[in-house]
């Protein structure tokens, strides 16, 4: 049994299943002692429900400081996603350079009505990587969903905006999941199994490697059951100019968000790492297509944390995301070789960005 929470809003329950921990300060600080709010006192007080998540924590350290002792050091981008890493996205998908947002609400806002055909109403809408849910919420009124799952591993942030949903849609039953979906994941008993459709947009899947991205759409394939579907948006292949300014936008939203990673790996593993130290990397590596993220070392430092160090020489470089740009045709095939059929896929009118709908097979 997975540990949950029920909270009352309008005439249905919130579920929240808090199986997972990683990125929630609260409950975070909640476990190393630190201040509480009265879920995370619950979850406190049990002791089967504090060895999971002590768990989670030991396997976050053991994947970072794997990653940072690589000879090309690495932080994978789940680690963005703390309260504040999750806010600073949100900045993102306002500044005028982030076109990515604005492409993929243009193919939402056009083809509704064709979406909504291709996908049925009524379904189980699962958002993989909900954030805070604006996305999936505007599909609402052609889905009508029976039942609204968000899954994402920046619980707190995620619940924060769950509730306030369940508030403006009291009729549609809502459950949040905190779930890594880079790894195995299983989604809790009371996801409705029929038609379930997975919405994954943002072109968060260009975050993964061609292979892991692969991986995950079969863990997603498998999550969706035969009678499910995925909703997916993809960033396409285009000019790198705009592709760079995208990710490096002059007010610095992108950089302050590269930057926390490490305020994050700071909390998770106890390191020392002076955000002051490092400076915002973005650049379209056209061979591999794909937009990488680095943080660079602006002086030699050593950083510590309990157990281990690392020495970095100025303008060493932490690879902190790549977000891979697609063809359609590269993307479809991708889909079909993750056991998905696809029926339908829609551009928006500068062809920027691609959403497909695509049926287990
Ligand atoms: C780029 S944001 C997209 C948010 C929203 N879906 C959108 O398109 O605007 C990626 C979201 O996925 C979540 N996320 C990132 N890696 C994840 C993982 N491995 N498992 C679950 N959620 C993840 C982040 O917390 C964040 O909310």
């Amino acid at each position: 049994m997975l540990p949950s929470n029920e909270v009352t809003l309008g005439r249905h329950s919130m579920r929240q299943y808090l199986w997972f921990w990683l990125s929630s300060p609260a409950r975070r600080t909640d476990f190393i002692g630190g201040g509480m709010n009265s879920m995370s006192v619950h979850l406190s007080e049990n002791r089967r429900d504090r060895e999971a998540f002590g768990s989670e924590i030991s396997q976050a350290r053991r994947e970072l400081v794997a990653g940072l002792s690589q000879k090309a050091a690495r932080i994978a981008p789940k680690y963005f996603y703390n309260g504040l890493g999750s806010r600073l996205f949100e900045a993102i998908c306002l500044t005028d350079e982030y076109y990515v947002t604005r492409a993929e609400a243009e193919i939402f806002a056009t083809h509704a009505g064709a979406i909504s055909a291709a996908a049925g109403t009524q379904p189980t809408l699962i958002d993989l990587g909900a954030g805070n849910g604006a996305k999936a919420a505007r599909l609402f009124s052609t889905l009508r969903p029976r039942q609204y799952v968000a899954v994402d591993i920046s619980v707190e942030f995620l619940e924060q905006a769950v509730g306030r949903l369940q508030a403006e849609y009291p009729h549609i039953p809502m459950l949040t999941v905190g779930a890594d979906f880079s790894e195995n994941f299983a989604l809790p008993g009371d996801v409705e199994t029929s038609r379930r459709l997975l919405f994954y947009p943002g072109s968060s899947i260009g975050n993964f490697t061609p292979l892991e991205a692969v991986q995950c759409l079969r863990r997603f394939r498998a999550a969706c059951g035969d009678d499910g579907a995925l909703l997916i948006g993809v960033d396409l292949v285009k000019a790198s100019p705009l592709l760079e300014a995208a990710y490096d936008d002059a007010l610095g939203i992108t950089a302050a968000f590269n930057l926390n990673v490490l305020r994050h790996v700071n909390a998770l593993l106890h390191s020392d790492f002076d955000v002051g130290h490092w400076r915002h990397r973005a650049h379209f590596n056209e061979d591999q297509s794909r937009i990488e993220m680095h943080l660079e070392a602006t002086k030699t430092q050593l950083v510590t944390w309990p157990g281990g160090a690392r020495h970095f020489v100025r303008g060493e470089r932490i690879h902190t995301e790549n977000s891979y740009k697609f063809t359609q045709r590269g993307f479809t095939t991708m889909l079909a070789q993750s056991g998905f059929e696809v029926t339908h896929c829609w551009t928006d009118a500068a062809q920027r960005f691609l959403v497909c709908y695509a049926r287990a097979q």
